[in-house]
């Protein structure tokens, strides 16, 4: 297949980029390199076509999705503290980002769009596990975002524009994942600290939990939504994480034990808009697509920190 792949230098679009050529697609990528980084893709420049561009803006989108089969959409701002910060540019790029790809999308013919969604948008909603037909509640203008744009690609898929598949992925970390930015992710972070011998700097009791997903997951989920039928997926909504739940205290530890060293915490206090306990019920995407997670917590955690450790030479 032709595929785009949007958000192709960030963390997640980067892995999606690389798997699609081991399986054979050829690849175009879209970024405006807003919090993507150059690097992850810049060894791929000879395999696939890079353009760095803006999803927002729709002569960009149309170029992109000329001649495309399918989209792999993951270009966002993807940080609950940045939409705090700004809502409005938050709300520019994962909303009017993502109907102005719809839309380039439809026009173009293409047959596919795979959205990455966020488990954000259930918010603060106490049952567990979180299942597709819960009523969402997000609690920040990032969770607001996403679930707006994820009803965009739900209408344009019922509306028979273009087969949409919308997913929600739970925590996802793994190598490529960037620990220095001011918003990285718990997992590269805590590592990276751990690793130069610093104090992890922990927001809350440590009591929250999270379905960390290791990225090789949600690369499965996207190779599966490429291929399922689109009778049984158009406009659907899957939950991509793993079934289980591990707080941060467990995680602080574990980190700790791989690297064989005591972790020492600085505790601040929670982040607003963070929501306490979060799990995937994955049954729908078993049942649909065929998805089983393919590398639980433990073992993604020694790849994380082994991913870690090279980028930290003297570590
Ligand atoms: N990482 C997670 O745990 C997680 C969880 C739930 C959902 N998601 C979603 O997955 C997707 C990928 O997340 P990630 O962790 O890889 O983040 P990331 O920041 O590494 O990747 C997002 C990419 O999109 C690019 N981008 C942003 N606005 C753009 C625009 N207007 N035009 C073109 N490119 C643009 C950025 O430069 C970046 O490279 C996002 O949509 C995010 O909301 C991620």
């Amino acid at each position: 297949m032709r595929v785009l792949v949007t958000g192709a230098a960030g963390f997640i679009g980067s892995h999606l980029v690389r798997a699609l050529l081991e399986t054979g697609h050829t690849v175009r990528g879209i970024d405006n390199l807003r919090t993507g980084l150059f690097w992850r893709v810049e060894s791929l420049l000879n395999e696939f076509e890079w353009m760095q561009a803006d999803i927002c803006d729709p002569d960009a989108a149309t170029r992109a999705v000329a001649g495309m089969d399918a989209v792999l959409h993951q270009a966002a701002i993807p940080s609950v503290s940045r939409s705090l910060e700004d809502p409005v540019a938050s709300s520019h790029a994962n909303v009017q980002g993502t109907i102005t790809l719809l839309q380039a999308a439809r026009l173009s013919g293409v047959r596919r769009l795979v959205y990455a969604g966020s488990s954000s948008a259930y918010g603060d909603t106490p049952t567990l596990p979180k299942v597709e037909t819960m009523h969402p509640c997000p609690m920040s203008p990032y969770a607001v975002g996403k679930l707006a744009a994820e009803q965009y690609c739900k209408v344009f898929g019922q509306l028979g524009f273009v087969e949409t598949v919308c997913f929600r992925y739970f925590n996802v970390f793994g190598p490529m994942q960037d620990p220095n930015s001011a918003y990285a992710a718990v997992i590269p972070k805590f590592a990276t600290a751990l690793l130069k011998g610093e104090a992890i700097t922990l927001q809350g009791n440590g009591t929250q939990s999270r379905d960390f997903t290791y990225v090789a997951n949600v690369v499965r989920a996207n190779l599966l939504a490429l291929q399922a039928d689109g009778t049984r997926v158009n406009g659907e909504l899957f939950n991509i994480g793993c079934g289980q739940r591990y707080d941060l205290n467990y995680l602080i530890r574990e980190l700790g034990t791989i690297l064989g060293v005591e972790p020492r915490v600085e505790r601040l206090p929670r982040r607003q808009g963070d929501v306490p306990h979060s799990l995937a019920d994955i049954n729908k995407a078993k049942e649909l697509l065929g998805y089983e997670p393919v590398v639980h917590l433990p073992d993604g955690l020694r790849h994380t920190v082994a991913w870690c450790r090279e980028q930290l030479p003297s570590a």
